[in-house]
């Protein structure tokens, strides 16, 4: 079976379950994982695709597990009744989506303990949202899959934290206070995407949201530049 890094930490994360729901399975790899390495008993896959779905009932055949995966079609958390799954994984979708899915099915979101969240892109909205709605990220992994691919990964709970800086909304706390390894290289490379952007910002004309952005940005850059010395001088 095929594993990258990055599913491989996803599959890391997940807490011994009874039942864990894979939104947006696809290729099923995850879920076929979690029921071979023991750590769910029980596996809800589910995606919106009939194609992607096709490809998991595929696996689940290939790897003769019909009696422990289970298949569903729909939208994110639809398909489950209340309380049916104690883990949800949200891998592989935009953050704003995987915020989008929590919300339009909080009755379900509020019956689910934890939630392994590994958003492709859009971090920052995701990590505001969880924040204003109730979550905290109890963990945070990074991983490094060459050519500045850099993933998140999230171990996501219910509760309220004060949050103390800003720059926890778009660098995650765990990952720094870890001191994971990646660290420094995810820093520079979200340095560089903002200066990138600084660039072309500095082109346009200076429309007030420009300027807010710019002033946002700018700030970003020198806090992600403070943390790199602190970091760096451990
Ligand atoms: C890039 S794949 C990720 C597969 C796997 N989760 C992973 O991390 O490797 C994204 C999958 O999510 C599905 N998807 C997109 N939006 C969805 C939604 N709102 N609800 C359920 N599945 C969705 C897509 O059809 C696709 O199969």
């Amino acid at each position: 079976m095929i594993q990258t890094d990055r599913m491989k930490t996803i599959i890391d994360c997940v807490p011994k379950s009874h039942t864990v729901a894979d939104i947006g399975a696809d290729h099923g790899y995850v879920s076929a994982s979690l029921i071979e390495k023991g750590i769910a008993k029980y596996v809800i896959a589910s995606d919106i695709s009939p194609n992607s779905l096709k490809k998991t009932q595929g696996l689940i055949r290939q790897r003769g597990l019909e009696d422990y995966i289970a298949t569903r079609m729909g939208y994110g958390l639809s398909v489950l009744a209340e309380h049916e799954a104690d883990t949800a994984i949200i891998a592989g979708l935009g953050g704003v989506l995987i915020s989008e899915i929590l919300d339009r099915d909080i009755h379900i979101a509020k019956t689910i303990d934890t939630f392994i969240l590994q958003p492709m892109q859009w971090v920052r909205p995701l990590r505001e949202y969880l924040f204003n709605n109730g979550y905290k990220i109890d963990d945070e992994r990074l991983v490094y899959e060459g050519e500045d691919k850099y993933y998140v990964i999230m171990k996501v709970t219910h509760g309220y934290v004060e949050i103390s800086d800003d720059m926890y909304y778009y660098l995650g706390e765990k990952l720094i206070k870890n001191r994971c390894n990646l660290l420094l290289g995810y820093i520079l490379h979200k340095i560089k995407l903002r200066e990138h952007v600084l660039k072309g910002l500095a082109k346009s004309k200076d429309k007030k949201e420009i300027k807010l952005k710019k002033t946002r940005l700018e700030g970003e850059v020198i806090r992600l530049k403070e943390v790199f010395d602190e970091v760096s001088k451990d």
